[in-house]
């Protein structure tokens, strides 16, 4: 996540590389003007409105929108994660990439020497499930569990035949090898010196990485008296559980073909629903799904399903599923859960019932908001005044972990119609929560619509950095109360204090931000009719922007029916700022 590698770092990679040769290396360029052009990769179109910008480091589709750094172009672009597309440019630039806590591994030149006997071992397991004498044990485990030859090899399933040191013997030629075998997870050391083998006796499941690239295994028993039933590699530079995703890879087509994604809990139910042509699926690996996990879903599809047993862990998990969720739900996204029959799981179930009666059931998955309500209203009594107000203060939580967007003030809707607390009100007792209700700049709503004059001076600023510079000090500019002033007095600070950094800089400064989407609109925005100078005519949208912030104080200082001793004073000296007609501005 972002958090984890150093602000600095991205502003110094951001400095390193150009946006305008990692996007031509994938979609080349032509030069228009002073931008680059090309048919935008992410929609179809026949004459190019996808346009990468130099001076900015910023690109922008003006067919579909879209638009970010290079950071985000590779994420969009290669389906990355933040520090998967952070490391691939840091790589690319000669530059190794920091992290602020320790443990979390940016792969390094060691990794393609564990990736590699990784790979090697999952051909090894492979070919024992082919020629291993012991072998049918483990295709009649497979056979019972319903998948032909053909899915079993899809998912490049292996065995691990009974025995301490199979694999070690085969790959580990030297003591170094042998170590390598233990950092990747293979193998481990005895107290006593030697190793042996950490997959005995069992199917193995190949995990691969969002390249495809093998970085762990789980491993299942076939005799049910053996324990314990599923062991999974442990934690290692290039496997993470809280990351990677089981079946991803495979599925990635056909779950941006349909839309969504199922997430299911074990490796059985993934295979056994591809099995059954359901090929959407993926699993969590014996944890609860992470924020990671989700961000990384819905880059495949803008609509996640997760399944769960009906009992009460499925119940328990349903909501930790929820709350992690919440805060991701921007841009359309949606989320629902199925919940299956108690003592069913996927795998069960789409054997009984085959494809069709599957999906249909996916059909009745209860929507995100839905299940948010129904839980809530079953811990309160609606008829009373006191059980309505509670169920206020039950939902606050979560409606403020939303985005500003659509799907909160539909929820907050909702909610206002539930407890019959006035939606004004509704929104003011929400907003108390904190920072992330707090009023957005508005961006105009349609390209007829002039905008307002403080989007237009955010909107060169953040085209244009070098503005700031010339620009009043942002202090001066705290008598603006509308909606966004707050983001633009930031910008502002922002800029004079970081100089010469570019609007991708700014972008991903706002990663993850609740007003990162605000960013992005400022940057890719057009202003019609922007002539010859953008100094001249930033400085001016400012001097009105403030004398607009003088007058509205003074509008509100005469409205009060009693002003004390200081108000008049200030009173007094807007008036005279007014009447001169000019706003002395310092430009330090
Ligand atoms: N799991 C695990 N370690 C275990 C048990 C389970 O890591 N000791 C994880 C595995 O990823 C497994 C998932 O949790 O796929 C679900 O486990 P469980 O519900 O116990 O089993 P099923 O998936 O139903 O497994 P199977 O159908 O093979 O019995
Ligand atoms: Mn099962």
């Amino acid at each position: 996540m972002a958090g984890r590698i150093p602000r600095e770092f991205i502003d110094e990679l951001l400095n390193r590389v150009d946006i305008v040769e990692v996007i031509d290396a994938r979609v080349p360029l032509k030069k228009a003007g002073k931008d680059f052009k090309a048919c935008c990769p992410f929609h179809d179109e026949k004459t190019p409105s996808f346009t990468v910008s130099q001076t900015k480091q910023f690109y922008h589709c003006f067919g579909c929108g879209k638009n970010g750094s290079a950071i985000g172009f590779l994420m969009d672009y290669e389906n990355l994660s933040f520090p998967e597309a952070v490391t691939d440019l840091a790589q690319r630039a000669g530059l190794t990439v920091p992290t602020e806590a320790s443990g979390t591994a940016a792969p390094d030149s060691g990794s393609h020497a564990l990736l590699d006997l990784l790979n090697e071992a999952g051909r090894f397991y492979r070919n024992q499930l082919r020629s291993h004498p012991s072998a049918g044990k483990a295709i009649d485990y497979l056979k019972g569990r319903g998948l032909s030859g053909e899915i079993t090899q899809s998912f490049g399933i292996g065995y691990a035949p009974e025995g301490w040191d199979n694999l070690t013997k085969v790959l580990g030629k030297d003591d170094p090898t042998r170590d390598r075998l233990v950092a990747a997870g293979l193998a481990a050391k005895k107290e006593g010196g030697g190793y042996y083998d950490r997959f005995r006796n069992r199917v193995i499941f190949p995990i691969h990485d969002h390249r495809g690239r093998i970085v762990g295994f789980g491993g299942r028993v076939m005799d049910p008296k053996d324990e314990p039933k599923y062991l999974n590699s442990p934690e290692t530079a290039l496997f993470h559980k809280g990351r990677e995703l089981y079946g991803l890879f495979r599925a990635r087509d056909a779950i941006k073909k349909s839309g969504r994604v199922l997430v299911v809990e074990g490796y059985m139910d993934v295979v056994a629903l591809a099995q059954h042509g359901i090929d959407y699926a993926v699993a969590t690996l014996g944890t609860a799904a992470t924020r990671d996990h989700l961000d990384r879903l819905y880059r495949h599809a803008p609509e996640v399903v997760f399944c769960f047993d009906g009992d009460r862990a499925g119940r328990e998990a349903a909501w930790r599923a929820l709350e992690t969720t919440l805060p991701l739900l921007h841009e359309g996204r949606q989320a629902s859960f199925l919940f299956l029959p108690e003592g069913e799981d996927p795998d069960t179930l789409v054997r009984k019932e085959g494809r069709e009666t599957f999906e249909a059931r996916l059909k009745t998955a209860r929507s995100l908001p839905d299940y948010l309500f129904e839980s809530l209203m079953q811990k309160v009594d609606l008829g009373r005044l006191d059980g309505r107000a509670r169920l206020v203060e039950l939902a606050r939580p979560y409606l403020t972990k939303l985005a500003p967007g659509a799907l909160r003030e539909l929820m907050l809707d909702r909610l206002a119609e539930l407890s019959q607390v006035e939606r004004g009100k509704l929104s003011t007792l929400l907003r108390s929560e904190g920072k992330a209700l707090a009023p957005d700049m508005a961006p105009p709503a349609s390209g007829r619509q002039p905008a307002s004059l403080l989007w237009k001076a955010a909107a060169m600023l953040v085209q244009d950095p070098g503005l700031a510079v010339e620009a009043p000090d942002a202090a001066e500019l705290v008598l603006l109360d509308e909606p966004g002033a707050d983001l633009f007095r930031e910008l502002l600070a922002w800029f004079r204090v970081n100089p010469g950094r570019t609007t991708a800089a700014l972008l991903e400064q706002y990663r993850d931000h609740p007003q990162e989407a605000t960013i992005g609109r400022l940057a890719a925005w057009r202003h019609p009719g922007l002539a010859g100078d953008v100094a001249a005519e930033f400085a001016g949208a400012v001097e009105r922007l403030h004398e607009q912030a003088i007058r509205s104080r003074i509008d509100r200082l005469l409205s009060q029916p009693v002003r004390n001793e200081q108000e008049q004073l200030e009173l007094a000296q807007l008036l005279k700022l007014l009447a001169a007609d000019k706003t002395p501005l310092s430009r330090d």
